[in-house]
Formats: C-alpha cells, sequence, structure tokens
C-alpha cells in the first residue's frame, strides 16, 4: 500500500470541522512526539462544503485543547485527486465512506479508502460518531477513539516505512 518515502494520511468526515481536523491534529502531534514528520504527512476534508474555509468547532478545539493538542486547519472538501495524492484515506463514518466511494466509481481506490475505526484496537471497526449537534461528551468520545486509531495508524505506517527503506 506504502510506495513512497513519505506516506500521506487524509482523514475526511462531513464537515471538516468536528471530527476529521481532530483527527489531523491528533496525527500530527503523535507524528511530531515520535520525530517522524519527514515521513508522514496529514490533512482532512469534508464530504460536504457548508464550513469550507472555517476553523474547527470551537467544542473540538476545547476536547483538543485540553489533552495537549495544538488545534490547526481550515475546512475544505475532498475531492477525486485526494484519492490519488493520499496513501490513506480515512472516514470517519459509513455515510462518509459511501460519499467518498461515490469519487471512486471504477474502485481505482478502493484499497485505500477505509473506516478510521478499522484502527482502533477499542472499538474495532466502530464509526466515529458525528458530535455537531450532541453534548460535550460526544467530543470527548471522539478523542478517545481518535488517540486510540491514530496511535495504532502510526505503528503500522512507521513499520511499513521501516520495512521499505531495508
Ligand atoms: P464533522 O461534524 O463531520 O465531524 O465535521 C459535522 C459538522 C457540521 C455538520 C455536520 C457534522 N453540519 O451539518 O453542518
Amino acid at each position: 500500500m506504502v510506495s513512497s518515502m513519505v506516506t500521506k494520511v487524509l482523514f475526511v468526515c462531513l464537515g471538516n470541522i468536528c471530527r476529521s481536523p481532530a483527527a489531523e491534529n491528533v496525527m500530527n502531534y503523535m507524528v511530531r512526539e515520535s520525530g517522524e514528520e519527514a515521513r508522514i504527512q496529514c490533512d482532512s476534508a469534508g464530504t460536504g462544503d457548508w464550513h469550507i474555509g472555517n476553523s474547527p468547532d470551537p467544542r473540538m478545539q476545547k476536547a483538543l485543547e485540553g489533552r495537549g493538542v495544538p488545534v490547526t486547519g481550515a475546512a475544505r472538501q475532498v475531492k477525486r485527486e485526494d484519492l490519488e495524492a493520499f496513501d490513506y484515506v480515512l472516514v470517519m463514518d459509513k455515510s462518509n465512506l459511501v460519499n467518498v466511494r461515490r469519487l471512486d466509481p471504477s474502485g481505482e481506490f478502493h484499497d485505500k479508502i477505509q473506516l478510521f475505526g478499522e484502527f482502533c484496537q477499542q472499538t474495532p471497526g466502530a464509526e466515529v460518531p458525528d458530535p455537531y449537534y450532541g453534548e460535550e461528551d460526544g467530543f470527548e468520545l471522539v478523542m478517545d477513539m481518535l488517540e486510540d486509531g491514530c496511535s495504532n495508524l502510526l505503528s503500522e505506517i512507521v513499520e511499513s516505512l521501516d520495512l521499505e527503506e531495508v
């Protein structure tokens, strides 16, 4: 799956203001902490276009800051070229999966489009629930899942990059 010396990861949700920018920021934080920033690059995007240009939702920012994760980012919409440019396209829920797969009607990129929950050891294969219309605890649950999944994702990527270098 990984075919160059830099691995590129795109996180996708609906609005690109809650779950996927949080995933991007958590992953970037872990990547920096492990000194892998030269080999792993992350971005995020939304299937919808309502929030283009917006910063992450203030409630999501608060949850990130509560766990010591610095917050950056402005929302953008996912596009077909992203499927070519990124090695992993990780979606937060099954509705995102349907919408991203619509950008790939031939199925050419099928294998790199995956549910983020596949990397969550605590909740294997689970959707990361949309916190937008819920309470504060929804944002904490998102953070729990992102920390779990991103740490496993990071291990997988580092392992395959190390193999590639041999
Ligand atoms: P996200 O959350 O997909 O995690 O960014 C949402 C943000 C905005 C909306 C829905 C979900 N919205 O309907 O505006």
